[in-house]
């Protein structure tokens, strides 16, 4: 890993407190206010063309990604994998495998977002934490004991992944079926990843620094760039730091040209 920051304190990469969280969401009153700010907050990040080469504190990532991490996800197996590139030759080898665009060269640092294939292998732990941590019934871990491997598991050499792809679409046709993980596995990651992507954009706008969001990139070059484990897929490229020239304006369509009320 690159030099660029500060090593922070083992302390900074605690999680606060629930208690912490909730003392700042205690007054009803507060509602009004909270969404104004966040309105605000969402309304006022843009994507970042230019940054200044000013370095950023790796404390204050760390922050930011811990922010990220409490998106949800699917089961709350957590398949999002951070890659954090400070290394000056190390950005300039992603840049290439990232079409060459000027962000990855300017920003002092680039977080790969990637999604891990083998989350699942995380489920008993992830299960156990929600189920200690009172999130979740006794009878509800029990149901998804059954549920999650079914939707997961391709079995050995992948040989379940077949009846998954080929029955499944068949029984869909007489009884409502999710969709199945152990078919659509980078479906399922990219949900996953780009919330947690999102909530890091929004958190590193709330700390004034600016951000892009990426897909412009060559996911086998990045993946060998950055010597990433096997089951780690890239699905987005965020280069990060303070902008160095105002946010360019933006339009939304209308609202009601993309909203249908049923
Ligand atoms: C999934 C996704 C992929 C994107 N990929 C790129 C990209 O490769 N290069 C780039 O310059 N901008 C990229 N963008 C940024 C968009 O162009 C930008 O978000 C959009 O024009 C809206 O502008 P705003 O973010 O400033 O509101 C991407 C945005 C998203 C959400």
């Amino acid at each position: 890993m690159g030099s660029a920051f500060p090593r922070a304190s083992p302390s900074s990469s605690r999680r606060p407190s629930s208690r912490a969280i909730m003392s700042e969401f205690t007054s009803p009153g507060d509602s009004e206010s909270m969404l104004a700010r966040f309105e605000g907050l969402a309304r006022k990040r843009r994507a970042t063309r230019h940054f200044s080469q000013q370095p950023l504190e790796r404390k204050l990532i760390e922050r930011l990604l811990l922010t990220a991490q409490w998106a949800p996800s699917g089961y709350n197996l957590q398949p999002t994998r951070f890659v954090v590139v400070a290394d000056p030759r190390i950005r300039s080898r992603i840049r290439r495998a990232c079409m060459n665009q000027q962000p990855v060269k300017e920003a002092p640092l680039v977080i790969v977002f990637a999604g891990d294939h083998r989350a699942f292998d995380r489920f008993p732990e992830t299960l156990e934490a929600d189920l200690a941590g009172g999130a979740i019934t006794a009878e509800y871990a029990g149901f998804l004991r059954k549920m999650v491997p079914l939707m997961f598991r391709q079995g050995p050499l992948g040989l379940n992944w077949f009846w998954k792809a080929t029955l499944i679409p068949l029984a869909r046709l007489f009884v409502p079926i999710p969709q199945i993980m152990a078919v659509d596995k980078r479906f399922w990651l990219a949900k996953q990843v780009m919330l947690c992507a999102m909530n890091f954009m929004l958190a590193a706008e709330a700390s004034g620094l600016g951000t892009v969001p990426m897909e412009g990139f060559d996911a086998g070059r990045l993946r060998r760039v950055l010597d990433l484990p096997r089951s780690w897929e890239p699905i987005l490229v965020v280069p990060v730091g303070y902008a160095k020239q105002g946010p360019a304006k933006k339009t939304r369509l209308p609202l009601e040209r993309v909203i249908l009320w049923r």
